[in-house]
């Protein structure tokens, strides 16, 4: 199939791309982008792993047409940490072993992402129906429960020079 030229906003920074109007998100992330941080897990949309950002909402970039999201502000997990410094979630991860393989982290990561931009002091309850459509084969959940809350207790910094409740 011909390709054509697209123009994508990912993680903030701009990317024009030529590729077949049928090829979807994940394999426009991962294979011309080289942000291969969005798995495919499965062939079905079943498992969550290809989840990325799209205005905020999460999205299954597997069963998205990468030309049909020219205006959209698309997140993936590339795009969460602030330089050097990890995103809560992401320390959450590591210092409550809610990443064993790994492949599923991602995506829960940034649907977490989302929830905590919507909810910032979710249940163990609300945490786990939002995660719901990401499956994890090596962790039972409940470290990954754990690696949220951790964020839950330690929001991100706010930048310097900010204002502060009470300052
Ligand atoms: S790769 Fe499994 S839902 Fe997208
Ligand atoms: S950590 Fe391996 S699938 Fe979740």
């Amino acid at each position: 199939m011909d390709k054509e030229p697209i123009r994508l906003r990912v993680n903030g920074q701009g990317f024009d791309v030529s590729v077949p109007p049928n090829k979807l998100l994940l394999d426009v992330l991962r294979e011309d982008l080289r942000l291969t941080g969005s798995k495919r897990g499965c062939d079905d949309s079943s498992c969550g792993c290809c989840t990325v950002l799209v205005d905020g909402t999460p999205m299954l970039s597997c069963v998205m047409l990468a030309a049909s999201y020219p205006e959209a502000d698309i997140t993936t997990i590339e795009g969460v940490a602030e330089g050097d410094q990890l995103h809560p979630l992401q320390e959450g991860f590591c210092v409550e072993g809610g990443a064993q393989c790994g492949f599923c982290t991602p995506g829960i990561i940034l649907v977490a992402k989302a929830l905590l931009a919507e909810n910032p002091n979710p249940t163990r309850q609300q945490i786990a129906e939002a995660i719901s459509g990401n499956l994890c084969r090596c962790t039972g959940y409940k470290q990954i429960y754990a690696s949220i809350e951790h964020a839950i207790k330690k929001p991100r910094a706010a930048p310097v020079g900010s204002s502060t409740p009470g300052s």
